[in-house]
C-alpha cells in the first residue's frame, strides 16, 4: 500500500495523510493494553503512517515512553520515517488534576529536555504548547521553541487550540507548520475564522477528535459505561439527552455509510480528509483493528452527492453539548 502524503505548512515536513494520535493509549479514555498499543504503532508505521502525536502530560510521560518503546522496537527503516509531534505546557499534580499551563521560555526548554529522554530521540519533529499560557506572550513561547530549533533539538513549531489573533502573532515570530485543533463533522467552529486564517498564512491543520472521541465512530452505544477517569464521562456531548441526540446523528450517518459499503468511522474520517490538502486528521486508534478501519478511510471518495447527503445527515451546528466541559472551554484561546 502506498500512503498518500500531505505537507504541514509551507516550511513543514511531508507527513502521511493520516496521523496516529497516541493519547488514548495512555490516558483519558479508560484502560488501554500496552502490548496492543505498541503493536498498533508498529502496524501504523508499517502501513506508511509517519506522524505520531503525543503530549508530555498524557499520563505524565507514559505516552512518550510508550512511543519511545515502539520506535526502539520498530524496524530501522520505519523508525527513521517516523515524525513525532509533542505537546507540552500542561501542569498537573500526582492525582492527575490540571492546574494551568506554563509557556515561559525556561519551562519550554525544561519540558523539551524531559521529552527527548522519554522518547529516546535526539529531536522532536513538531513542538507546541497544548494551550496558550495567558500569562506569557505567545512570541516568548514560540521564541523558545525557535531556540530549540537552532540547537537541533526541535524541527518545527506547531500550535494547539489557539484563535486567529494568536495564530497571527505566532506566525509573525516564526514559521508555523500546523495548528492542532478539534475538527469533525460535529465540531466545525474552526471553519469560521481559524481555517481562513491558517490558509491565508500557509499553516496546515492537524485535526483531532475527528471521531469526536469515539462518539461519531459508529461504535459508541447509549448504554456504554465509562470509568470516572474517562474524559467522556464528563464531556457534555456524552451526557443524557445530548448523547441521545448526538447518536441520532450517527444513525443518520450510518445510512449513508451502509449505502456506500463503508463504516461510519470511515465516512467521518473521509469527510475531514475531503476538507482540503492542508488538513491531516489524527486518528486516535489504539488497537490494530481500529487502525485498519481508520486507514480504510483513505480509500473512501466522497463525491458531491455524498457530501451533500453527509451535510444533510449532520448539519454544521447539529451537535448537542460543547466539545469540552465548561471549565476547560475557558482555557481554549480558539473559542474566544
Ligand atoms: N491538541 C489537543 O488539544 C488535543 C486534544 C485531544 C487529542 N489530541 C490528539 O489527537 C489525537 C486524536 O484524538 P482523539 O483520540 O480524541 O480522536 P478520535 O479519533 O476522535 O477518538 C478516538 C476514540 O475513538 C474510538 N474509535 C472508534 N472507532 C475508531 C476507529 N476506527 N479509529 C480510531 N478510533 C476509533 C476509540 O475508542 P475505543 O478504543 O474505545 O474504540 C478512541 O478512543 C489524540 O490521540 C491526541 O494525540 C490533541
Amino acid at each position: 500500500m502506498t500512503m498518500r502524503t500531505r505537507t504541514l505548512g509551507t516550511t513543514g515536513p511531508q507527513v502521511s495523510a493520516l496521523g496516529l494520535g497516541c493519547m488514548g493509549m495512555s490516558a483519558l479514555y479508560g484502560d488501554a493494553d500496552r502490548a496492543e498499543s505498541v503493536a498498533t504503532i508498529h502496524a501504523a508505521l508499517e502501513a506508511g503512517v509517519t506522524l505520531l502525536d503525543t503530549g508530555d502530560f498524557y499520563a505524565m510521560g507514559h505516552n512518550e515512553m510508550l512511543i519511545g518503546e515502539a520506535l526502539r522496537t520498530a524496524p530501522a527503516a520505519r523508525r527513521e520515517q517516523a515524525l513525532v509531534s509533542v505537546k507540552f505546557g500542561a501542569l498537573r499534580d500526582p492525582d492527575g488534576n490540571w492546574s494551568g499551563y506554563d509557556g515561559r521560555p525556561d519551562a519550554v526548554k525544561n519540558f523539551a529536555a524531559y521529552s527527548l529522554q522519554r522518547l529516546g530521540v535526539d529531536h522532536i519533529d513538531v513542538y507546541r504548547i497544548a494551550r496558550l499560557d495567558a500569562a506569557v506572550p505567545i512570541e516568548e513561547t514560540v521564541g523558545a521553541i525557535t531556540e530549540l530549533i537552532e540547537k537541533g533539538y526541535v524541527r518545527h513549531v506547531g500550535l494547539s487550540e489557539v484563535g486567529a489573533e494568536t495564530i497571527r502573532r505566532a506566525a509573525a515570530t516564526a514559521p508555523i507548520a500546523d495548528l492542532q485543533i478539534e475538527y469533525s463533522l460535529i465540531s466545525r467552529g474552526v471553519e469560521q475564522e481559524i481555517l481562513p486564517t491558517t490558509r491565508e498564512l500557509g499553516i496546515s491543520l492537524t485535526a483531532y477528535g475527528v471521531l469526536s472521541r469515539g462518539l461519531i465512530s459508529g461504535h459508541f452505544s447509549r448504554d456504554r459505561q465509562l470509568a470516572a477517569n474517562d474524559f467522556r464521562a464528563h464531556s457534555p456531548r456524552f451526557q443524557g439527552d445530548n448523547l441521545r441526540h448526538n447518536l441520532n446523528l450517527v444513525d443518520a450517518l450510518r445510512k449513508i455509510a451502509e449505502q456506500k459499503g463503508v463504516s461510519v468511522a470511515q465516512i467521518a474520517i473521509a469527510w475531514v480528509l475531503s476538507r482540503g490538502e492542508d488538513i491531516v486528521p489524527l486518528v486516535g486508534a489504539r488497537t490494530r483493528e481500529r487502525l485498519a478501519e481508520s486507514l480504510g478511510a483513505l480509500d473512501v471518495t466522497l463525491d458531491e452527492a455524498d457530501l451533500a447527503a453527509v451535510e444533510e445527515a449532520v448539519p454544521a451546528d447539529a451537535a448537542a453539548g460543547d466539545r469540552y466541559p465548561a471549565e476547560q472551554m475557558t482555557k481554549l484561546d480558539s473559542e474566544r
